[in-house]
């Protein structure tokens, strides 16, 4: 049998490309070379698609510029099970045509990709539709999970147990600040924390004590997205995260890691920056396995896994909680359907080599792709043959015979 061609695609428009660039080439430094032949897929921030050996390297990234050798511009052949990468050449001479050529051909991808456009369901969407298999949640579980209000309202609706919250558009805040204010006021109290529906990394989120404070951080929170949460703050949480890996009847929950933060909340500088911000999310301050009683251990792992059943998640993702000390309850704060650096160094520390965990994200990726595949398309009905859209549609083509084009 021949290697698989594993596709790893990577970038995109997303304030968090950088971040998804580290998880990608980190990624890309442990795939079994017996096993696959790596395509590195980079889309870049104006959506511009690229291939090439140099896309492996951290060091191409530093100032991107597509006339390095080895990187080179392709599409995607959207042909339902195609996976090819296309790229369009000169022609030799003066007078040579140019020649589209098939550079690679994807049999499976790794979607590494953090925030809009590329971990919110628009490229699941789009590999739903090239029919390729691909490792991460599928469209709905991926939308669901990158909103945070839609988030909210899937976890309040299931009985899950998330903080207060209430939102508001950037039309409502423009035109009736005074109403915003007291609407978040009356239902929340202080602290609260404000933050951008769609994004994730900790940016344009902040934290208000009182009611200039809450203008400032919807002031920030609305230049990065239409759709703002805002949410009751707790005050120092504990905080607690758990990857689930897994497809299907397949779940299985990592160990669970404390973030150390030694501001008053972990913000972009500390989560990616922590240690030169040379490993991504791998090098943030942290205690794991977090040192908590057993039984919150266990909850919180059956939690996630139920959590990630109920979004019929698919690969690998990371769950993040607050444990407020001060009653003794968690909440859960939200799921990372892509988590940074795939949460490799959680399964690293339940004894799951990152070799072997992108193995299983391929496994569930192959399955998932079996499953859709095995469903009966051939469905078949002779409604096209009996159909007449009769003299409506008669009349129509009467009235074009007389329009010369
Ligand atoms: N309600 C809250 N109370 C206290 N701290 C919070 C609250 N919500 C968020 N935080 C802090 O802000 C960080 C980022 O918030 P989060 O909702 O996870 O957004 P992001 O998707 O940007 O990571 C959390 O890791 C936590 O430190
Ligand atoms: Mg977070």
């Amino acid at each position: 049998m021949g290697k698989t061609q594993l596709g790893v695609i990577f970038g995109s428009r997303s304030c968090e490309r950088e971040v998804a660039i580290i998880s990608a080439v980190q990624l890309m430094n442990h795939v079994d070379s017996e096993k696959y032949d790596v395509i590195p897929v980079y889309i870049s921030e104006q959506g511009v698609w690229y291939t090439g050996s140099a896309l492996r390297k951290i060091e191409t990234f530093r100032h991107f510029s597509p006339d390095v050798p080895g990187v080179e511009q392709v599409e995607l052949d959207m042909t339902a099970g195609s996976g090819a990468l296309l790229a369009t050449r000169p022609g030799k001479g003066l007078f040579g045509h140019p020649s589209r050529v098939m550079v690679a051909r994807l049999e499976v991808c790794v979607v590494v990709m953090h925030g809009l456009n590329g971990e919110d369901g628009t490229l699941q969407g789009m590999l739903e539709l090239a029919n390729l298999p691909y490792t991460s949640t599928g469209v709905a579980g991926s939308a669901i999970g990158m909103d945070k209000i839609m988030m909210k309202q899937f976890f309040r609706g299931a009985g899950l147990p998330v903080l207060p919250g209430a939102w508001f558009t950037r039309s409502r805040w423009e035109t009736a600040r005074e109403q915003v204010l007291d609407e978040a006021e009356a239902q929340l109290g202080y602290p609260v924390f404000v933050k951008p529906a769609n994004l994730g990394s900790s940016i344009g989120v902040s934290r208000a004590d009182d009611r200039e404070g809450l203008a400032d951080s919807l002031d920030l929170a609305f230049d990065y997205d239409r759709r703002v949460l805002v949410e009751k703050g707790l005050d120092r949480p504990i905080e607690l995260n758990c990857s689930v890996l897994g497809y299907d009847n397949e779940v299985e929950a990592s160990p669970i890691e404390m973030p150390i933060s030694a501001e008053k909340f972990l913000d972009f500088k500390e989560k990616y920056l922590a240690s030169g911000g040379s490993k991504g999310m791998a090098s943030l301050h942290r205690v794991l396995p977090a040192p908590i009683p057993d039984e919150l251990r266990d909850e919180i792992q059956q939690l996630s896994c139920d959590i990630f059943r109920m979004l019929d998640c698919k690969g690998v993702v990371r769950i993040d909680y607050m444990w407020d000390r001060a009653t003794d309850n968690v909440y859960i704060t939200e799921i990372n359907t892509i988590p940074g650096s795939l949460a490799f160094y959680l399964w690293e520390n339940a004894g799951v080599k990152y070799q072997t965990l992108i193995d299983r994200m391929v496994r569930c990726a192959q399955r998932a792709h079996e499953d859709k595949n095995s469903r009966n398309y051939a469905f078949t009905s002779d409604i096209l043959k009996s159909v007449s859209l009769g003299a409506k549609g008669a009349k129509g083509a009467k009235g074009a015979k007389g329009v010369k084009l």
